[in-house]
């Protein structure tokens, strides 16, 4: 069905919510839930349950296994209605607008906050890829379902997690709203990735780079830590006369006590640095940008 995420939203009604949180409680005994398990716990008629399941189904939002016994679990959509109904529920946004990037492992949404600012619900999504493969098979192999939707469930706070640390110490990233299930909200950021940049003065060239290291100054020396996939997608260049260079899509960050980090660490900046000089042609001494994240006070 080609319904947006926002429009499959608004055709829940009450019980249609009630059935799908009966399924996402009871999907980790039960991989598919049987039918009748739904039917007992709901404190909704049977008529109505089957008429929430028929249009969850159609929706989207949970699939079946019709053998040995009709049984339902959740999709990935399904877990995004449910973070969506606690939003909206708890007044955190009042709005959701369009999807504006769908990646290999998230889905990431406008949204507007109560304050009537604009935010971002990014929606991970482990081992979607993987998942379809099951679908297809339409095996039993809801052990494995549960645990990507686990994973995501981990990823989403680790990434809150550190968003709040890092935020709350001046690094430039978006600021953390909030977390529920396997998403996060976060202040958008007006801006664009800098690989999207054609042209860039010296000047401001050299401002983002401070940004940048500020950043990751603070990541190693105050939390330590490094960020694991630095590249021009992952920094966001805010629009207007003053540019600033935000990092963002932690998830993935990296103990700097890790033997490895130095020298991933290393990599990504003379990735960088070698970004900035074919681009823009602006040299970057890798060795200084070292020096500055983990030199110094
Ligand atoms: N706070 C934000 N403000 C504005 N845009 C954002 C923000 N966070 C993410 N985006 C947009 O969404 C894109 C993907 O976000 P992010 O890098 O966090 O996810 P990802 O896991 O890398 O996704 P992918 O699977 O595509 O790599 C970014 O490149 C950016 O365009
Ligand atoms: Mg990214």
């Amino acid at each position: 069905m080609g319904l947006s995420l926002k429009e499959k939203y608004y055709q829940m009604n009450n019980n249609d919510f009630k059935t799908l949180f009966i399924i996402e409680k009871l999907m980790h005994n039960y991989g598919f839930v049987p039918l009748e398990v739904i039917e007992n716990k709901s404190s909704i008629n049977q008529n109505q349950v089957k008429k929430s399941i028929e249009k969850l189904l159609d929706l989207g939002l949970i699939i079946s296994e019709t053998s040995p016994f009709y049984g339902y679990q959740l999709t990935f959509n399904g877990l995004d209605i449910l973070a969506l109904r606690f939003y909206f529920n708890k007044k955190i946004i009042i709005d959701i607008g369009d999807k504006i990037n769908s990646g290999k492992e998230s889905d990431i949404y406008n949204a507007k906050l109560i304050s009537e600012k604009d935010a971002i619900i990014k929606f991970h999504k482990e081992g979607r890829t993987s998942f379809k493969a099951i679908k297809r098979k339409r095996s039993f192999e809801f052990k494995k379902w549960n645990s990507w939707i686990e994973l995501s469930k981990k990823i989403a706070n680790r990434e809150f997690s550190i968003l709040t640390n890092l935020w709350k110490r001046g690094a430039l990233v978006p600021e953390p709203i909030y977390n529920n299930r396997h998403s996060i909200i976060m202040e958008k950021i007006d801006g664009v990735e800098l690989y999207k940049i054609k042209e860039l003065s010296e000047e401001m060239l050299k401002n983002i780079i401070n940004d940048v290291i500020v950043t990751l100054k603070i990541a190693y020396k105050e939390i330590g830590i490094i960020h694991g996939d630095l590249s021009p997608y992952n920094i966001l260049v805010s629009n207007g006369q003053n540019s600033r260079g935000y990092i963002i899509d932690w998830p993935q960050f990296i103990d700097a006590k890790d033997k490895n980090a130095d020298l991933i660490l290393k990599k990504e900046l003379e990735y960088l640095a070698s970004y900035f000089y074919k681009r823009f042609e602006i040299e970057v001494s890798v060795e200084e940008l070292i020096n500055s994240i983990k030199g110094g006070n």
